[in-house]
């Protein structure tokens, strides 16, 4: 029985290890990283932490195995990470000695993120990410925790959603196009989607 639930702080440890289990395009990155934690960094943990009442979890008997996290506002959101996320990793990052060639990508990313094609963001201003720890795949976890995330989204007057899959992640890019998302383009290794709300 998977239940759907609200965020708790005490998550944040299943949010670093959920994104570092799927953070190979779908697959686990352990091997690819010697901190554990840098992936979690960008794409699950801030949202937690800045953004709780837009993060859901999916828990089973064994536990959280599954995660939606995003923001209504991808501008407003980026601005708060950079007033209040960033500054103490790229402090904590400083040093990247001893690290792999994965983590030092990532920590690339953290001193200069990611942004979101800007017309994207004008048209979809919310965005997503989604991770399911494998014993919870494939049983319409992830269509469930979308639909709850999209209905709150829409009822609370958000325009649309974009989101970005890795296009080596081919049950990723399945499951987006399957749910309604409309493949806007590709940037680079990254293949854009939107889904308009109004
Ligand atoms: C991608 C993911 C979120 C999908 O969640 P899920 O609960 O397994 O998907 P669902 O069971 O709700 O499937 C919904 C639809 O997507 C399709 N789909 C899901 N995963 C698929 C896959 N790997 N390959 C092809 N189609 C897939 C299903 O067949 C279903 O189609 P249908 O509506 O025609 O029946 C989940 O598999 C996951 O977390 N994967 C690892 C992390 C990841 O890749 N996240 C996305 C990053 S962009």
């Amino acid at each position: 029985m998977v239940t759907l639930r609200p965020y708790r702080s005490s998550d944040l440890e299943a949010l670093y290890h959920i994104c570092l289990v799927t953070g190979d395009a779908g697959r686990d990155a352990s091997a690819l990283h010697k901190d554990p934690q840098l992936i979690g960094h960008l794409y699950a943990a801030p949202y937690g932490v800045l953004e709780p009442d837009r993060v859901l979890v999916a828990e089973d008997a064994a536990g959280v195995a599954g995660y939606i996290v995003g923001t209504y506002d991808t501008e407003r959101f980026a601005a708060r990470l950079e007033a209040e996320w960033w500054p103490a990793l790229r402090q904590r990052y400083a040093d990247t000695s001893g690290l792999t060639e994965a983590d030092r990508g990532r920590v690339a990313a953290i001193l200069r993120p990611h942004v979101s094609p800007a017309d994207l963001v004008a048209a979809y201003p919310a965005h997503i990410h989604m991770n399911l720890l494998e014993r919870l795949r494939g049983q319409r976890v992830g269509s469930r925790l979308l639909q709850a995330w999209r209905d709150q989204a829409k009822a609370d007057g958000v325009g649309g959603i974009h989101l970005g899959a890795s296009a080596g992640n081919s049950g990723g890019v399945a499951f987006w196009t399957r749910s309604g998302f409309v493949p806007q383009r590709q940037v680079g290794s990254t293949v854009w989607f939107g889904m308009d709300l109004a």
